[in-house]
């Protein structure tokens, strides 16, 4: 067993919302809690190659949001 949380694997977007409020309960992806919990932030929008696949970070470590920089396997 182990209590490392790898990325999740995202193809066929052009772009994602990424919150910036750190109230979202689908980090990184906003889930619109920003209007009632966030304190005036809003999503950043991330444009993706919708032909390529993208490791999106799941454990907040990245260093380069909302990437996957392999900060979970350190
Ligand atoms: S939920 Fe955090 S920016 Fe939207």
């Amino acid at each position: 067993m182990t209590d490392q949380i790898g990325p999740e694997e995202l193809t066929g977007e052009e772009e994602i919302l990424v919150c910036t409020c750190m109230q979202s309960r689908h980090w990184p992806y906003c889930d619109a809690s920003h209007h009632t919990l966030g304190g005036g932030k809003e999503p950043v929008v991330v444009s993706l190659d919708k032909n390529k696949t993208y490791k999106i970070c799941k454990c907040f470590k990245t260093k380069n949001r909302p990437f996957c920089d392999d900060s979970h396997i350190k």
